[in-house]
């Protein structure tokens, strides 16, 4: 049902304007003052009203300043009808005060039907994508919860796991044969994996939903990538990769929560490790610039094809380009770092081009 109301102080006119307009669907409120129709709008759900301009006390134009001002109110389409000449000064002030069209009285039939019919079919599908959009994000938000409840109920389970393979492994290995020992090594290495997807899975989770607790603090950056870099360096040189720092002999103190800047740090090597072939080298470069410090991870990889560039940041999107030993790839990483850093009011660009590396690099406040 549509809901117009008719402002004008002359009855006659509110009739006809009615009888006009009647149609299956539509329900009139009548008002014949600008403070009748406040009384009227605040009440009911107005889809759109019709103004007379010339009114004795408050005019249409006061009252429909009053009708803007409110918050209930504001967004009612309005269109004056005027018996003032056509003179633009007019048309200019009702269109500044809100309304979205005019019409001139005496109002032309089939113009005053096509004008309501339009406007309210504009507002009706304007409505029914509102609705649309509600849904969609109760919808997203029910499916991070679940995505949340998932991950956090597979953890536990998953611990277990890797904390009884540790303790076979260091415990029982004498008494076991060379093949069980091969296989509870391989449950745990497909555990490890399966408990970084769930924490990333997690995290994703805690994103979509806001949930993301950020707390930087004054950090010293140059230890933080020195003490990160130990695990990433043993696994680049198993792949024959040559992993270096170039970090300023000064300290570099910048606003960092650190666990979620590791995070971000060890996402760009282990790509770096995971999309290059033996024989390369990375860097890690720590530079500082006047208000803020810049940490590039740059490597000899494949690099990355322009046309492909654009959805590296994105969850789940992976590119062309494959790991170079099979390594998994589930293409969160740079999408989880990006919010991060960008949580951390810092910001996250790549540079790379195919055949010729790639440099990721973010930025952190000082
Ligand atoms: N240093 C790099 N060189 C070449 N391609 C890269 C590099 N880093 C990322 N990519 C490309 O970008 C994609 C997305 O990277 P991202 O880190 O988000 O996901 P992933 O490494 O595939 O999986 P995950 O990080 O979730 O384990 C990768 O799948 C890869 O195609
Ligand atoms: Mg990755």
């Amino acid at each position: 049902m549509d809901n117009i109301l008719i402002v004008d102080d002359r009855e006659e006119n509110i009739f006809s304007l009615e009888s006009m307009l009647e149609k299956d669907e539509r329900f009139f409120f009548r008002a014949t003052s600008g403070n009748d129709a406040l009384k009227i709008a605040f009440k009911e759900n107005i889809d759109l009203i019709l103004m007379d301009v010339q009114m004795p006390e408050m005019d249409g134009f006061e009252t429909v300043e009053i009708l803007k001002s409110n918050p209930r109110t504001n967004k009612i389409p309005i269109i004056f009808v005027t018996a003032i000449n056509k003179d633009s000064k007019y048309v200019v002030k009702g269109l500044q005060d809100g309304a979205i069209d005019y019409l001139f009285k005496p109002v032309d039939i089939d113009i005053t039907r096509a004008k309501v019919s339009n406007i309210l079919l504009m507002i009706n599908q304007k409505k029914e994508l509102e609705a649309k959009n509600e849904e969609l994000s109760r919808l997203n938000q029910e499916k991070n919860q679940l995505l949340g409840m998932a991950a956090h109920d597979l953890r536990n389970p998953l611990g277990n796991i890797l904390v009884l393979s540790d303790f076979i492994i260091d415990e029982a290995s004498d008494k076991l044969s060379g093949e069980e020992k091969g296989f509870l090594g391989m449950i745990k290495q497909s555990s490890t994996y399966m408990m970084g997807l769930i924490n990333n899975i997690l995290d994703v989770s805690k994103i979509e939903s806001g949930k993301l607790e950020i707390k930087p603090v004054p950090t010293d950056i140059n230890q933080l990538i020195k003490s990160n870099i130990g695990l990433n360096k043993y696994l680049a040189n198993k792949k024959d990769i040559t992993l270096e720092l170039e970090i300023p002999e000064e300290e570099i103190n910048a606003m960092a929560d650190s666990s979620y800047i590791e995070q971000v740090l060890n996402n760009l090597v282990s790509n770096a490790i995971k999309f290059s072939l033996g024989g390369t080298k990375i860097m890690v470069r720590l530079e500082k610039m006047p208000d803020h410090c810049i940490v590039s991870v740059i490597d000899e990889g494949p690099g990355i094809p322009e046309n492909e560039l654009g959805k590296l940041f994105k969850f789940f999107s992976r590119t062309s380009v494959q790991s170079t030993q099979g390594e998994h790839s589930t293409g969160l990483g740079l999408a989880i770092s990006r919010k991060i850093v960008e949580a951390h009011c810092g910001t996250i660009t790549v540079n790379s081009k195919k055949g010729a590396g790639s440099t990721f690099s973010f930025s952190l406040p000082m």
